[in-house]
């Protein structure tokens, strides 16, 4: 451990590399893949506005005060937390909250990297050219096909293992800066093209309003606790990832600034997702609220039938890989953070050991689509219950415990030293959000799904 004002790991080279690097980890699987699957299933529009709003109202406070206890604790989640709450004379059991997090990234890392293999599996398909030309039914059977297969999940899931190790062995500071660079304006740009072709189908607007036209009745409290729990998934909030992220920031970047740019570009991937998609679905007489498999049963389409379709389709799950990866690390990084700070091993050793136990966790996730599919706990397979476990309860908990951190405990005075906004009244506007509303509406939605309210 060092305890001068770098952190020992490396720091981002300027405001854009942050930035840079924070959209890598905020936009990946859960905007392209997750976003799409549950605005389905939980009907559409309702669902998107109560999403943008717990982004606004719970995620970008959050996203705030997480950086900043990152960057003013400089260390890996747990030791920040048990520095942090000494330095502010509270509780040293506030490291309870750095735990939590690295076991939140394992977990997630664990079916996070079987789904990003689904995807490395998709450019050998499109590659192969698979869906040349296919329709609805022909994309279904092969997505079938590919999900009962145990043995071909799982040769894709070591691979995005192996690599996602291989890069965070290397130091996350580094390589990430030179990808992301590249690889966001891409994505977005092959976004464009995927939503060029929705609109080219005769179900556009139907795909829009079902995105866009709010249809309150659909809501119930379990959709409302997906969409706040996926407002801190697709951030990457609650579990330190960010905050190790703040802990590589500069001191003289302002914080509010760079959270507002990641977190307006996170949504925005999620909300061209959605319309790529959706008017796909309906021209196809797909099912919106067919689950995990959404993206994979209906982009394909776009690409077997529309021009340059093989060149885009291979290039679209390639970027989708890569956007998977530069979440991946960051799942992974609080973890071989403190082992390296602490239990004083190696990058390289640290990185066997994390990948190794969350790769044997994916092998739930991959059997929970075949052999383990009728295996239920709680009335869900093994995936449906690590998403539920991780989206829907540690990370609002550990975002609760974020902003009361920052609210409450940690000193006024170290927290306006820390954001250094020019305007005094934002810098109250935060703190209002922090102190009450972010906190309380994660309390209310809890409340309200046990029953209580
Ligand atoms: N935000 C990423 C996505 O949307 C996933 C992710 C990366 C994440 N790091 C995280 C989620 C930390 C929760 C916590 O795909």
């Amino acid at each position: 451990m060092t305890d001068s004002n770098k952190s020992s790991h490396g720091e981002w080279s300027s405001r854009m590399a942050f930035i840079l690097a924070a959209t890598g980890s905020a936009v990946g699987l859960g905007n392209i893949w997750k976003f799409p699957y549950i605005t389905g299933e939980n009907g559409g529009g309702a669902f998107v506005i109560v999403y943008l709003m717990c982004v606004l109202l719970i995620g970008i406070p959050i996203m705030i005060a997480e950086t900043m206890i990152g960057r003013r604790g400089k260390r890996n989640p747990i030791d920040t937390m048990t520095v942090l709450a000494k330095e502010s004379g509270a509780d040293p059991n506030w490291h309870y909250l750095g735990w939590l997090g690295v076991i939140a990234g394992f977990l997630i890392l664990s079916y996070y990297s079987v789904i990003a293999g689904w995807g490395l599996s998709y450019v050998l398909n499109v590659f192969t050219g698979s869906f040349s030309g296919a329709d609805g039914e022909k994309v279904q059977t092969l997505f079938n096909d590919f999900m009962a297969s145990p043995l071909q999940q799982l040769f894709w899931h070591t691979v995005f293992m192996v690599v996602t190790m291989g890069v965070v062995a290397r130091g996350v500071t580094e390589g990430l800066e030179r990808a992301v660079q590249w690889l966001m304006p891409a994505l977005f740009f092959l976004l464009l093209i995927l939503v060029a072709y929705a609109m080219s189908t005769d179900s556009y607007f139907k795909g829009l309003n079902f995105l866009f036209n709010a249809d309150f009745s659909k809501i119930t409290g379990q959709s409302v606790l997906t969409a706040m729990g996926h407002a801190f998934f697709t951030l990457s909030l609650g579990m330190g990832a960010i905050m190790v992220y703040g802990a590589y920031l500069p001191k003289d970047i302002s914080i509010a600034r760079t959270t507002v740019i990641v977190a307006g570009a996170d949504t925005l991937v999620a909300l061209l997702a959605g319309i790529a998609i959706f008017p796909i679905v309906f021209e196809n007489n797909l099912q919106p609220g067919s689950g995990p498999g959404l993206i994979f049963q209906t982009l394909p389409i776009a690409f077997g039938n529309m021009t340059g379709g093989w060149f885009f389709g291979i290039l679209f799950f390639v970027l989708l890989v890569f956007a998977a990866l530069s979440s991946s690390i960051s799942l992974i990084e609080p973890a071989v953070a403190w082992l390296v700070e602490t239990r004083n091993m190696t990058r390289q050793r640290a990185c066997v050991w994390a990948g190794a136990v969350t790769w044997l966790l994916g092998l739930g996730t991959i059997f929970s689509f075949n052999i383990w599919s009728e295996f239920k706990i709680f009335d869900r397979t093994i995936f449906e219950l690590l998403d539920y476990l991780t989206a829907n309860l540690m990370l609002p908990i550990g975002g609760f415990c974020i902003a009361i951190f920052a609210g409450w405990v940690m000193k006024q005075e170290h927290c306006k030293k820390e954001l250094h906004l020019t305007n005094p009244q934002h810098f109250e506007v935060w703190r209002f959000l922090v102190c009450y509303v972010s906190p309380a509406a994660v309390f209310l939605v809890f409340l309200n799904v046990v029953g209580v309210i």
